[in-house]
């Protein structure tokens, strides 16, 4: 049976899976990748699309290779992130840089390196126009600029890189400074960037294309592209609903139309999310190995081997993922989908990981309580696997905590085959930089 109807992951599937590595494991379904990149790549759009995918959400070689052969140019976070994406064999011409990074000494010959062989540089604040500015004036490199516009939206307040407590891009009212000194350095900004936050309310993301299309033309008269940047919202759990992808791309079609009609520009459309591209082709598969209960007003816990080291989603940020209970024997006992023929008062449990750590649940609201959960009751050997961990999950936990190795990563291939895309950390390989008293 499917796990949550989507993809093709199934519960023989976990088990073929679980004898190949031990758990915990995480395992992609490449078809969900593909569906979600073909969604991106056919959204309605004036004048042409960009699409990007952020690579800080799943930085796996594979994976990365697979977005960019469907199409996707690699947004970088970091030049750490900018040479690998270049070792996974992504030219450079395909990558943009948008960092909080200003790089000196070594780093910056290397990022004018890059830049003069096709990298596109979005500068993101001040200091980063006036480092770079002589090195693109002299060769005539067009730049990027990320404008903070002071109003963002996020899935929790974390996650908002919009607002003023976010200090991403350059702030509107900075924006005279950096044309100023733009203008007198010979520099043209081609590409104008926002990016408002992460799982936001899309009606957010619809306003931004107003906002940022209104200083476009304010203020940059050579941008030729628009990035409106990633944070699509996706639905996770039964009951949340995800980005209606089609829906912005038209609202986006008639405004960029409109800007067109009264200003005669042509302007391209640029997007570039992660978490919507992989978010639910993860499941990050775990074994029940113990069963503890803290009393008559306490809660019933399941101790799996996976914890926040490989999903910290719900320690950081309060985040809800769906659970699915699966026998050793490849039995699909309970699904986040389907609860109907269980107890909704006695069959709820608390999820852990093995970690000395109390937040170490899988299941918290955002102010850290415990939060128990309705699925069947495991036998201690069986799984219990943790959806929607494709995004921001491997990429993003404190790996190595309670020095447990770095979790093997597993695709399921569109032909049914799986393949392993990251052996498991060694116990070495932990500890190959240390260095004795
Ligand atoms: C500049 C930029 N673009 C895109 C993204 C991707 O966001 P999401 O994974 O929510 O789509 C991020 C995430 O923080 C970002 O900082």
């Amino acid at each position: 049976m499917l796990l949550s109807g989507h993809g093709m992951v199934s519960d023989e599937i976990i088990r073929d899976a679980a004898q190949q590595v031990h758990t915990p494991f995480y395992l992609y379904d490449e078809s969900i990748i593909a569906d979600k990149c073909r969604q991106v790549l056919n959204m309605p759009n004036a004048f042409g699309l960009r699409v990007g995918y952020a690579m800080k959400a799943n930085s796996n070689k594979a994976i990365l290779q697979l977005i960019h052969q469907l199409g996707f140019y690699i947004d970088a976070s970091s030049l750490n992130e900018v040479k690998r994406a270049y070792l996974a064999g992504i030219p450079l011409s395909h990558i943009m840089l948008t960092t909080q990074e200003a790089p000196l000494g070594e780093d910056r010959k290397q990022l004018e390196n890059f830049i003069s062989k096709g990298l596109k540089y979005n500068v993101c604040s001040l200091l980063q126009l006036q480092l770079i500015a002589d090195f693109a004036a002299q060769r005539q490199i067009p730049l990027s600029i990320r404008v903070h516009p002071g109003v963002g939206a996020g899935e929790s307040p974390s996650r908002n890189t919009g607002d003023h407590y976010s200090c991403f891009g350059i702030h509107l009212t900075d924006i005279d400074k950096a044309l100023f000194f733009a203008a007198e350095k010979g520099l043209k900004f081609t590409m104008v960037h926002t990016h408002i936050g992460s799982g936001g309310d899309p009606l957010e993301w619809r306003d931004n294309i107003d906002r940022e299309l209104g200083f476009v033309h304010k203020y940059f008269p050579d941008a030729t592209t628009v990035n409106l940047g990633g944070g699509f919202k996706e639905a996770r759990m039964p009951d949340e609903t995800a980005s209606d992808i089609n829906d912005l791309g038209l609202y986006a079609q008639d405004r960029f139309k409109k800007f067109d009609q009264k200003n005669g520009r042509k302007l391209v459309m640029a997007v570039e999310p992660g978490t919507y591209l992989v978010a639910n082709s993860g499941y990050l598969v775990c074994t029940v190995l113990d069963k503890k209960q803290t009393g008559p007003t306490g809660f019933e816990f399941l101790v799996l081997d996976g914890g926040m080291e490989s999903n910290a989603r719900p320690l950081f940020y309060g985040s809800r993922h769906p659970f699915y209970v699966v026998s050793r024997t490849g039995e699909l006992l309970s699904s986040e989908y389907n609860l109907q023929s269980l107890d909704s008062e006695n069959d709820q449990r608390v999820v852990v990981g093995r970690c000395c750590e109390s937040g170490d649940s899988q299941s918290l609201d955002r102010e850290g309580n415990i939060i128990p959960r309705v699925m069947a009751n495991p036998e201690i050997g069986d799984y219990v696997i943790i959806g929607g961990v494709g995004a921001y999950c491997s990429a993003m936990s404190p790996h190595n905590y309670n020095s447990y190795i770095q979790s093997p990563e597993l695709l399921l291939r569109q032909d049914g085959a799986i393949q392993m895309i990251r052996k498991p950390q060694t116990l070495e390989q932990m500890v190959i930089n240390e260095l004795p008293l």
